[in-house]
């Protein structure tokens, strides 16, 4: 007997670097700061877009372009985009996967990001800049999920491979990666400190 696992969706998790990112944390969490102070036209696009936070996406969504820090940040990612592209086995005919977008993320007490993909993008990603104890993770949603008709339900302690929806924890210093058409979420934020991270987008070029 022969059970074939197929179509696999792959979602990558590591710490930034083994020696960890205390210092390159505490800059960027600086420069998020600062650019929710600096970014008018970021916070009424976060008014509308993204109720109670503050996101960059509608309004300065090049980082890597503009600050040594997040080019920094770009430059330490490409092993990991790298390794992801391997673990797919991507033939990407000589081109490269290239940082086409990259914005901040603050999330205080109670803001929630809903369900959604990155269209146009082929590979996506959050580093965590800082996560307080109890702040939500990444919650994947099972592509093939409107297929589902008659299908019964899982068990609670089903394996992370059967369950319709996973949440995988975010953790300060760490990334996460994932091809972009892959639906996902970040449900509110419980605790009262705010959840700061970068997201990020890839095409091949
Ligand atoms: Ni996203």
């Amino acid at each position: 007997m022969t059970i074939l696992t197929l179509f696999p969706t792959q979602v990558y998790t590591s710490a930034l670097q083994r020696k960890g990112t205390p210092g390159l944390n505490h800059q960027l969490l600086k420069e998020c700061r600062q650019l929710r102070e600096d970014d008018g036209a970021g916070r009424r696009w976060s008014v509308k877009n993204y109720p109670g936070g503050y996101t960059s996406y509608g309004s300065v969504h090049r980082l890597q372009g503009i600050s040594p820090t997040f080019d920094l940040l770009r430059r330490k990612l490409q092993r990991h985009v790298a390794a992801f592209a391997k673990a797919v086995e991507w033939d990407l005919e000589g081109r490269e996967l290239a940082m086409t977008d990259c914005w901040v993320n603050i999330m205080p007490r109670q803001v929630a990001h809903s369900l959604h993909l990155h269209p146009l993008s082929t590979l996506s990603g959050t580093y965590y800049v800082r996560v307080p104890a109890g702040s939500s993770g990444i919650k994947f949603e099972d592509p093939r999920l409107d297929r589902f008709m008659a299908a019964p339900p899982r068990p609670a302690q089903a394996r992370p491979e059967h369950k319709p929806w996973v949440t995988v924890a975010a953790a300060a210093g760490h990334l996460v990666l994932f091809e972009s058409w892959l639906r996902h979420e970040v449900t509110a934020n419980p605790v009262a400190a705010e959840r700061v991270s970068i997201s990020f987008n890839y095409n091949w070029f």
